[in-house]
């Protein structure tokens, strides 16, 4: 009989967040470098790469793709095969935890000229696949799922271009579209409804791709040649983010957050903290492969709250655990609706927000595509159930340094999944 041994991290009260911190490699960008890498011409050398356990099982996926990857810390050498260079698979791909690199791969694999079944963990077999299913089999691919879930057995083969408007703003449907379209010849173009991540497109320019973009359309021109490079990761904003919150609501933190990525359509966050009255700074802003970054300096702050108005909620839909976090603090309160997305990713984020906010004592409503967190509360201590999503154990670390009493987050290894470093880089700033 096997035995789970489920972790569980304490959480004390903090007086104040001092010092400064490097987070890992963005992991929305690794995943891309390597994948573009997996499928350029010789060889690609990718700095600062993400330690996530997602990022881990790209590049499983890739070696079981016949890809020549090594791994030394957080350099990884990819050894570009070509386009359609990839080897049949033996065994199905194990895409873990990671809906990125399911829904990614699955645009180039339906390029190739072979079968290869992708699997997931129980909660990305959970989440929806249609999104990226559907316009694959409009370029002619041959994918069967479980009705609309994983697994996904592609039979790749050859592809048209279509022209696609996303029913969802989603960077991972965009970018499995646009990879597939790397293989089709011809324009397939992608009309986003809302902004979302443009890290595929930044990437497959700096690549050598002919990708094209006006407005919300995004055009590739196939079949494409990708060119190996050096390239080197921002830090993940994503994972700052907690960071962000944490020295905001934390009273005296000071905190200084180096080569954070601080591509555009990822800091809607900082637009929504410092228009609340937090006092966040960028300072040394520069730009590698296409990708802004710079050093952030956050110090705590009296906070607003208010409303996230729901066009912005794409580009801070992973934070948004954290902001519900912080809305605790803030003299209003926080109200977001739009984000029913949140109910689909790695756990139903509004209902573990909602449930672990009302186990330490706050006052929360939930709607079906939202949340209205009451301002000025006194968090309790409590046991937290993250339902085995990083996130929400990330958040509720956060919450658990403003509240009265020790907060204790059960299964707290979830955590691997972005950001295996955590509570240790909270452990060294926080006193
Ligand atoms: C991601 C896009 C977002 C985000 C996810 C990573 C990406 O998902 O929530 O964590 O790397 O493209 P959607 O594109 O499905 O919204």
């Amino acid at each position: 009989m096997a035995l789970f041994i489920s972790k569980t991290k304490k959480i004390k009260p903090a007086k104040q967040l001092a010092g400064s911190v490097r987070f890992p490699g963005d992991k929305s960008i690794s995943h891309r470098y390597a994948m573009l890498a997996a499928i350029a011409e010789g060889p690609s050398e990718i700095h600062f790469f993400s330690s996530s356990a997602d990022c881990q099982s790209t590049l499983s996926c890739l070696k079981g793709l016949g890809v020549q990857v090594e791994r030394k810390n957080d350099v990884v050498m990819v050894h570009g095969r070509g386009l359609k260079g990839l080897r049949p698979p033996r065994e199905p791909l194990d895409a873990g935890n990671s809906g990125s690199t399911m829904r990614m791969l699955s645009g180039i694999l339906a390029g190739q000229s072979f079968r290869s079944v992708l699997v997931g963990d129980a909660s990305l077999s959970r989440r929806p696949m249609r999104r990226v299913t559907d316009p694959l089999l409009q370029m002619g691919a041959r994918i069967k799922s479980r009705e609309g879930l994983p697994p996904l057995e592609i039979e790749g083969g050859a592809l048209q271009p279509i022209h696609y408007e996303l029913p969802v703003p989603s960077a991972q449907v965009k970018s499995a579209v646009l990879l597939a379209g790397l293989y089709a010849e011809g324009e397939t173009q992608v009309v986003e409804p809302l902004p979302t991540r443009d890290h595929t497109e930044i990437a497959l320019e700096q690549m050598g791709a002919d990708i094209g973009r006006h407005r919300r359309t995004i055009a590739v021109r196939g079949p494409a040649r990708l060119e190996g490079k050096k390239l080197y990761v921002p830090g993940d904003l994503s994972s700052a983010a907690f960071f962000i919150v944490a020295g905001l609501i934390v009273p005296e933190s000071n905190l200084l957050l180096q080569n954070v990525g601080l591509n555009p359509t990822r800091t809607a966050i900082l637009d929504v903290l410092v228009s609340m009255g937090g006092r966040v700074k960028v300072v040394n802003v520069e730009m590698l492969n296409g990708e802004l970054l710079g050093d952030l300096h956050v110090e705590a702050s009296k906070l607003q709250g208010g409303e996230i108005p729901p066009e912005s909620v794409p580009g801070l839909i992973d934070e948004l655990p954290a902001l519900a976090v912080l809305g605790t603090q803030t003299e209003q309160g926080l109200t977001f609706r739009g984000a029913a997305e949140l109910r689909v990713k790695e756990s139903d984020r509004l209902a573990a927000v909602a449930e672990n906010l009302r186990r330490m004592g706050a006052e929360v409503e939930e709607f079906p595509d939202g949340l209205r967190v009451a301002g000025r509360q006194t968090l309790r201590g409590a046991e937290i159930d993250p339902h085995d999503d990083h996130r929400i154990a990330m958040a509720f670390a956060v919450a658990g340094l403003v509240a009265q009493g020790t907060t204790v987050i059960r299964n707290s290894s979830c955590v691997d999944i972005s950001f295996p470093d955590f509570y240790a880089t909270l452990e060294r700033v926080a006193e």
